[in-house]
């Protein structure tokens, strides 16, 4: 069975695509199979792997919607044992059709139950990361509900960082009792850190005293790199590898495989 883990913050710009991207591309790099499951309209990831939104068959939309197999939605990205379930743009008409679908909360985890049985043709993932958009609705409860696994939080290091965590938290809370049991807070990622100011040190301090222990070590810091790569449809680790945010995606990649008990 796949570790599945839904990328989840109702703030945008906080990181969400870049990490799921960017572990993503570490993990299959050193042997995992990887499955990235794109569910925000914007289809950052889907861009960022290098595949055209607008041209896309089959996407996520159709996977929870249209209730079209996982396997027909799959794409390869061109990346070794890096897989993608592609957004489109039709994915923002799903919020409200979702409305009046049956269990239109578990739509996702549905469409994945394949990845537990032995019937998707050969398919098999060690990891799913799911990536949600930045809103608390359908579509990011249905990530939730998804990720047998837990939530990874990525926080930016700034000011107000803070604000509308408890919110998520309650979110988080609520699919927990009502949908997906297992849910839990696999930890939060600082990003976009800036070493030269007091703030991103404050912030990251603020963050550890209310989450103590729930924390990634590994610190993202802001890295123009890290920015530049989606437009070329690259991950970090084949645009500027010797990167400062390369060596940081790659270390929080081997934090989280360590304390899944899978070491590289
Ligand atoms: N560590 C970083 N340093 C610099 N830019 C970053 C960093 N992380 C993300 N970005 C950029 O910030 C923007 C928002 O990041 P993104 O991952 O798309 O956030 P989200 O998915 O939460 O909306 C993107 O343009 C991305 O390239
Ligand atoms: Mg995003």
């Amino acid at each position: 069975m796949p570790i599945i883990y839904a990328l989840a913050n109702q703030k945008g710009g906080v990181g969400k695509t870049t990490t799921a991207v960017n572990v993503g591309a570490y993990l299959a790099e050193w042997g995992q199979r990887v499955l990235v499951v794109d569910i925000d309209p914007q289809a950052n990831a889907t861009s960022s792997l290098g595949i055209d939104k607008r041209a896309v068959p089959l996407s996520t939309y159709d996977l929870l919607v249209r209730g079209v197999s996982l396997s027909r939605v799959m794409q390869l990205t061109g990346r070794v044992r890096l897989d993608l379930a592609p957004a489109s743009p039709a994915l923002a008409g799903a919020t409200v059709e979702l409305v009046s679908l049956p269990q239109r909360e578990s739509r996702l985890r549905q469409a994945l139950a394949v990845l537990n049985t032995d019937e998707e043709q050969g398919k098999r993932y060690d990891y799913v990361l799911i990536d949600c958009p930045p809103s608390l609705g359908i579509l990011t409860v249905n990530g939730l509900t998804a990720a047998t696994d837990g939530v990874i939080i990525p926080v930016q290091c700034e000011y107000l960082a803070l604000e509308g965590l408890s919110q998520l938290v309650r979110a988080i809370e609520l699919v927990r009792r009502a949908l997906n049991p297992k849910l839990r807070l696999r930890g939060l990622v600082m990003t976009m850190y800036d070493a030269r100011t007091n703030l991103s040190r404050q912030v990251v301090e603020e963050v550890r005293r209310h989450f103590p222990g729930r924390v990634f070590n590994t610190i993202i810091p802001r890295s123009v790199r890290l920015s530049e790569a989606p437009s070329y449809g690259e991950p970090i680790i084949s645009y500027a590898p010797h990167s400062a945010g390369a060596l940081a995606y790659a270390a929080l990649t081997r934090e989280l495989l360590a304390g899944d008990g899978r070491y590289r």
